[in-house]
């Protein structure tokens, strides 16, 4: 009886073992497959890249084959997925050997993740206000956990991480409405977290760094708050007039046709939710074929001046082996403008369109070589520039969209660099 089972129970383990093997190959080819993606020359810890770029193109498309037997949207399902992993390495209120502890609550209804001392200086110090990235769509302050812990330990400082809503479910303009009421209780309250409410600076990654210039903007202009002490902007997103600046076109050159990490079609979709809180097919293309705004705006309106490439240092004027568009021949498509251009020019959400840069707080603007979004930060570092704005830009060679994080445990050379002068620059100018 016993060796029968003992029998029985092998047959079954060697089962196991040879179906774990051909999944575990199986994987393997998966993801060698996904590996295998076009990547420049130049481009930091390419490997590592890839990994990060497979990771997320696997997502995507189980998300999109998911799609295709529920009546949710691919990007909500992938959405899920992200939350998930956010999870799977949940965050700690505590860590050994850190002065730093997190706790989850609400700023005037808003929800925050909170990074506070458990030894505290005497007196009152500075904060930090993050907000996060994720085209609007994806992302929370799980995700992003560990780059905010760093922040809060590295300057041994108060930090807010914002968990602003997301489209689809609440397009522009919850978010921005979210990262201000929030950021605007805090400054009522910095006292009791022991805070200098002068002394607050906000940062924010790719679509956060749209919300953390909008805030920086709408807060100079408020009467009763001061101005933020900083903002510190990541690969910021700041406009939707111009989806075809030259870095979209060397993109392409660089990575193919797909697209980098998010690809062209994902984008649209992305900034199609963001804008209308739905998916318009039609909306989508004029985004991706950059028509979604009316030849008369871009020939006559001062605002479009604002993207005009010509603006740009000379190296980044540069096309790739793609002919430069002729945007004086580029069609528009007036129905698309019609829908969506009160908000794509109210500058809560494109905030390059802020006619008066004057007087807005010291910058700190990070753009990247292999970043399809890297003209957005370059056009409004130059704009404050021109107003006199204190900026620090620094363009990071080697450096693509999502660089910084949150891809840990895949950590970038030029992610490291990019956090030492974001670190520095802090210092600096919240006196730590
Ligand atoms: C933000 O605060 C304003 C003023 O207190 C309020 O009217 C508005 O409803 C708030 N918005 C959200 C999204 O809570
Ligand atoms: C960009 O600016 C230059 C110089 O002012 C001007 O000649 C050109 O027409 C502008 N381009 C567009 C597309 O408006
Ligand atoms: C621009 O903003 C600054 C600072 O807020 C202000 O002093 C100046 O008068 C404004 N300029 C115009 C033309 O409105």
């Amino acid at each position: 009886m016993g060796i029968f089972e003992r029998r029985a129970s092998n047959k079954q383990s060697g089962f196991w073992t040879s179906a774990a093997s051909v999944l575990f190959i199986t994987w393997i080819l998966v993801v060698a497959y996904y590996m295998n993606n076009p990547t420049p020359d130049g481009l930091c810890d390419p490997w590592k890249y890839r990994a990060f770029a497979a990771g997320k193109r696997i997502a995507s498309d189980v998300a999109y084959a998911a799609s295709l037997f529920t009546s949710l949207h691919s990007i909500q399902i992938f959405r899920s997925f992200v939350d998930l992993a956010a999870l799977m390495r949940t965050p700690h209120p505590e860590v050994q050997g850190s002065n730093i502890r997190s706790s989850v609550t609400t700023f005037d209804g808003v929800k925050v993740r909170l990074y506070e001392l458990i030894t505290r200086k005497a007196g009152l110090g500075p904060a930090i206000v993050f907000m996060h990235g994720g085209a609007f769509v994806i992302g929370s302050t799980a995700m992003f956990d560990k780059l905010t812990r760093r922040f809060a330990e590295e300057l041994d400082c108060v930090v807010v991480s914002i968990e602003y809503r997301l489209a689809p479910e609440h397009p522009f303009p919850a978010a921005y409405e979210d990262c201000l009421n929030a950021t605007k209780w805090f400054m009522d309250h910095a006292q009791d977290y022991h805070v200098d409410r002068s002394r607050i600076g906000v940062a924010g990654d790719s679509a956060g760094g749209a919300l953390a210039a909008a805030v920086s903007q709408i807060l100079h202009d408020e009467p009763g708050y001061p101005d933020v002490a900083l903002q510190a902007l990541i690969y910021p997103i700041t406009q939707f007039i111009d989806n075809h600046t030259p870095a979209t076109f060397l993109s392409i050159s660089h990575f193919g046709e797909g697209g980098s990490i998010v690809t062209w079609q994902e984008a649209g979709e992305f900034t199609c939710f963001y804008l209308l809180g739905r998916l318009d097919d039609r909306v989508v293309r004029a985004l991706i074929d950059n028509t979604h705004t009316s030849v008369e705006f871009r020939r006559d309106s001062p605002l479009a001046q604002y993207v005009n490439h010509t603006l740009l240092p000379p190296h980044m004027q540069d096309y790739g082996h793609l002919t430069p568009p002729h945007r004086k021949e580029l069609k528009g498509d007036d129905i698309v403008w019609d829908q969506i251009d009160e908000i794509v020019l109210d500058p809560r959400a494109s905030p390059l369109l802020r006619r008066n840069m004057t007087g807005l707080p010291p910058t700190f603007v990070a753009t990247c070589e292999f970043d399809p979004l890297r003209d957005h930060g370059a056009f409004y570092a130059l704009r404050l520039k021109d107003a006199r704005v204190p900026v620090t830009w620094e363009h990071y060679r080697g450096g693509f969209h999502g660089v910084l994080g949150p891809a840990w445990p895949l950590v970038f050379e030029v992610g490291e660099k990019m956090f030492q002068d974001l670190i520095e620059f802090a210092r600096e100018h919240l006196a730590i």
